[in-house]
């Protein structure tokens, strides 16, 4: 692993690749973590929510995108992940209705288009970005967070 002034870079060469790298942050994820998805239209950020939340309740959980209803909740063991997909959010003022707050302080929130926050996204969230890569099915992905992921990013992906 290869971390620079805080920045990782992954290639993902397919979509099982995704999928592994979800899992690695899902075991070692806890709750409070804000993961900010950011990538264009198919970059795979439902594919790696996916991965993540089957990895802590079931392999055969169905996920879908929360593109029209802006949130899904599913419990775990150990508690609860919030899926947020805020592509159609007018403002960053609407995501207090949508209990994003709660969600912050309460569980595990994965955010897909974190971008539409604005200044409401936390901080000490780690943000993922996806990339093109080289091929279809190839995918770069740009890992980054300051505080206790300096840390924690080391040991989640060795
Ligand atoms: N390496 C890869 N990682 C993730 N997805 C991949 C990969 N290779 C191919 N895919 C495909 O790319 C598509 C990604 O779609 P997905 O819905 O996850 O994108 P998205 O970023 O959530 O888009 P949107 O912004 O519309 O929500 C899926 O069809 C998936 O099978
Ligand atoms: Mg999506």
């Amino acid at each position: 692993m290869d971390m620079h002034n805080g920045l990782v870079w992954l290639e993902l060469a397919n979509e099982a690749e995704t999928n592994d790298l979800a899992a690695r942050l899902a075991r070692r994820s806890r709750s409070g973590d804000i993961f900010a998805l950011t990538g264009d239209l198919g970059s795979g950020k439902t594919t790696l929510a996916r991965g993540f939340i089957r990895t802590l309740t079931s392999p055969s959980e169905d996920v879908p995108s929360p593109t029209f209803t802006f949130v899904q909740a599913y419990d775990f063991d150990y508690g609860i992940i919030w899926h947020f997909d805020l592509y159609r959010l007018a403002q960053p003022e609407d995501a207090v209705e949508l209990g994003i707050e709660h969600a912050f302080g309460e569980g595990i929130s994965l955010i897909e288009w974190p971008e539409r926050l604005g200044p409401w996204l936390p901080p000490r969230c780690l943000t993922i970005a996806l990339h093109d890569g080289p091929g279809a099915t190839a995918r770069r992905a740009c890992l980054s967070g300051g505080g206790e992921w300096r840390k924690r990013l080391p040991e989640i992906l060795s």
